[in-house]
């Protein structure tokens, strides 16, 4: 690897401390950095592992907690969408159906679905959960727009498979860019973290098969090189709360809603002021409080 490739792949881990070196201007923002009086012009939340229907765990219990966590931020501060960013049911296809049915009708904003490794679909003709789009209305590849922002979100599991992890689709990712080129915000969604466990310290659980790897390798390198790309937001790892930076993108984890291991549940809050200054920060929604905060990119081409 020549250095200038190095560089390019440095990475930092933010808890709240930088650890690694690196030009970024990545740190951890105090609130009022950010127009605490003003209003932001976009709030959204993103949610990650639910798992519903895992056996010896809570799970209509955490769903709604879910539910009432989400619609408090709406009633409280406001919020334009909700994305939740895959294993939203554990193996289990009839339960996405429960879980829109019983659950995520009662969400008081507009909500969009990322498929995530443990979301599997019953494949049988006429199955009320035949297919993504069957369930939520639209593919599990998926560009949505909220106002001057563009969410697109990205397949990267198999159908009906839960320890296949896939490198999501370059071809369709970039024709969603192309197609957005002129946004000033773009907004990516992957379940799956597209970085091999251990490769310049990335954390466990990412694309790690030998034949993925490298199609893995050309979706962050297509999302590094995408100007107008704001922030990354994976799922999967529901140890993971924090950020990590590759190529000068920055890549967000949000802990867990549900499921039986990791790091305190809770969920992300993003929250842009302005074309320029948009900040992000994890709520820890057992203890009822704020992890960190950071900056998101700002746009290239304001
Ligand atoms: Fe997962």
């Amino acid at each position: 690897m020549d250095l200038a490739t190095s560089s390019r792949r440095n990475f930092l881990k933010a808890s709240g401390a930088a650890v690694a070196a690196t030009s970024l201007p990545l740190r951890w923002v105090r609130a009022e950095d950010v127009s605490p009086s003003s209003k932001p012009k976009l709030r959204f939340a993103v949610v990650s592992d639910l798992h519903y229907g895992q056996a010896n765990t809570p799970f209509d219990k955490m769903a709604g907690e879910l539910v009432e966590w989400i619609n408090k931020e709406k009633q409280d501060k406001g919020l334009d969408a909700l994305f939740v960013n895959g294993d939203l049911v554990n193996d289990t296809a009839p339960g996405l159906v429960i879980l829109r049915e019983q659950f995520f009708s009662k969400l008081k904003m507009p909500y969009y679905c990322i498929k995530g490794n443990h979301d599997y679909v019953d494949q049988t003709p006429g199955s009320p959960s035949e297919s993504w789009e069957k369930v939520w209305g639209y593919p599990s590849n998926h560009t949505v727009k909220i106002g001057d922002f563009v969410f697109v979100m990205a397949d990267s599991s198999a159908p009906a498979k839960s320890n296949i992890y896939l490198a999501a689709d370059a071809g369709w990712l970039q024709s969603q860019f192309e197609a957005h080129r002129e946004a000033v915000s773009i907004f990516v969604l992957i379940h799956i973290q597209q970085r091999k466990h251990k490769v310049d310290g990335w954390p466990q659980h990412g694309v790690s098969a030998d034949e993925e790897v490298p199609k893995a390798e050309a979706v962050m390198k297509l999302l590094e090189s995408t100007p107008n790309l704001r922030a990354v937001f994976h799922g999967h790892n529901h140890n993971e709360t924090g950020v990590y930076v590759s190529g000068e993108r920055r890549y967000f984890f949000d802990s867990h809603a549900g499921g039986s291991w990791g790091a305190k549940r809770g969920y992300r809050i993003v929250e842009v002021y302005d074309d320029h200054k948009a900040v992000t920060y994890q709520i820890n929604a057992e203890d009822n409080g704020e992890t960190s905060r950071h900056e998101l990119n700002t746009p290239a081409n304001p």
